[in-house]
């Protein structure tokens, strides 16, 4: 069966994972309060559409950091596809290319950014967890430089893995045969280590991620590397503002798809002060919780240059590998671009605020 939106492909997906992995891909963090709430969010709106507009003609191409995407629609970065299809990152990479779709590789990539990069024919960030080995991010800088790689995503919201219950129950650790092949094997050796009741996952954040970093820091990076400088995880217009000032060039707005701080603001939610903090025209994305076209449409309305999406690819993948991502970034731009059409609004500049009005109290 072809799945004809995502939450078809989800069922489809889970059929085919163990459970471990499952819960590893799909879970949050304490109660998963924040992870339920991303989804709810976007239904606290709904569309005013205009009529009697010209929309012949749709053009969802948005301009991104130098590059052209087709759709203002990403692959977010997720650590370890090949936990959904023993390709991983390469198959991602290809179907991201042919949908003319930005792909943020995570620094716990299964595959090296070289060999995603060969697969690659569309723009390639990578994203970076502080270690407190720092001699590893330089490196991993200048290589993805070398690799065509466009920006740096630095995540800010993980000085360690939250306690995600489901992994910790599971006692979840790597497969022997999925590894961050980006890193020194020693660094990683702990993911791997299943422990009684604790997770794999979390132990190792502990021992490698500084916990100790701050703004100051971020000129350490920017003297190592020419590309632009991305911060995911940013939630509040304190933190938006200071990005600016400390030279960053864009954000993602972003709770980790709930699983860090859970309790923290959906990502929409904070979407509309991390806009007004910045200057006009600046980069904001967002991610969590987009899993149809008029989710995407929300989002750009109010103030999101483009999403990310994070679970729906390893779905993707696990259903299909390749096709299946292709799957999950066509449905979301056929189904925006059908959106916009019935909204009246055929082009990007056409999303604004007035597109959305609250649900209505009752309804
Ligand atoms: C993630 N996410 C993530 N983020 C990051 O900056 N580096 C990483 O390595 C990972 N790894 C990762 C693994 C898995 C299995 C998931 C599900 C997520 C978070 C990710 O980039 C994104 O913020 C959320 O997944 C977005 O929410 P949705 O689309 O999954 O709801």
């Amino acid at each position: 069966m072809e799945p004809l939106n995502l939450d078809e492909l989800e069922g489809l997906a889970r059929a085919r994972l163990p459970a471990d992995i499952w819960d590893f891909i799909q879970g949050g963090a304490g109660g998963e309060w924040t992870l339920a709430a991303a989804a709810a969010q976007y239904r606290r709106h709904v569309l005013r559409p205009r009529v009697l507009v010209d929309v012949s003609r749709c053009d969802t191409t948005v301009h991104l950091l130098g590059d052209e995407l087709a759709a203002p629609i990403g692959v977010a970065p997720m650590a370890y596809h090949q936990l959904a299809h023993p390709e991983g990152e390469s198959a991602t990479a290809r179907a991201a290319g042919a949908a003319g779709a930005l792909f943020v590789v995570s620094i716990f990539a299964g595959r090296t950014l070289e060999e995603i990069a060969a697969a690659a024919t569309g723009p390639l960030w990578l994203q970076l967890y502080w270690l407190r080995r720092r001699e590893f991010l330089a490196e991993l800088a200048e290589r993805a430089e070398r690799a065509g790689y466009r920006a740096l995503v630095l995540t800010v919201d993980a000085p360690k893995v939250a306690r995600r219950l489901r992994d910790i129950r599971n006692s979840f650790a790597l497969p022997s045969d999925v590894n961050a092949v980006n890193l020194d094997p020693a660094l990683t050796a702990t993911a791997h280590r299943r422990t009684a009741g604790g997770s794999g996952i979390e132990a190792h954040s502990r021992e490698q991620f500084d916990a100790t970093i701050g703004w100051a820091d971020l000129a350490w990076l920017r003297e190592r590397s020419a590309l632009p400088l991305v911060l995911k995880g940013v939630l509040t217009a304190e933190d938006a503002a200071l990005a600016v000032a400390h030279g960053v060039d864009a954000l993602v707005v972003s709770n980790h798809g709930g699983r860090q701080l859970d309790g923290a603001i959906p990502a929409l939610a904070a979407l509309p002060e991390v806009v007004a903090a910045v200057p006009d025209g600046f980069p904001v994305l967002l991610d969590g919780g987009v899993r149809r076209g008029t989710d995407v449409l929300t989002a750009l309305a109010l103030g999101a240059r483009a999403v990310l999406v994070g679970r729906p690819v390893l779905w993707g993948l696990a259903h299909a590998g390749a096709a299946g991502v292709g799957t999950v970034l066509d449905l979301l731009r056929t189904e925006l671009t059908e959106a916009m059409v019935l909204a009246g609004r055929p082009t990007l500049a056409h999303l604004d605020p007035t597109a959305l009005a609250p649900w209505p109290r009752g309804g």
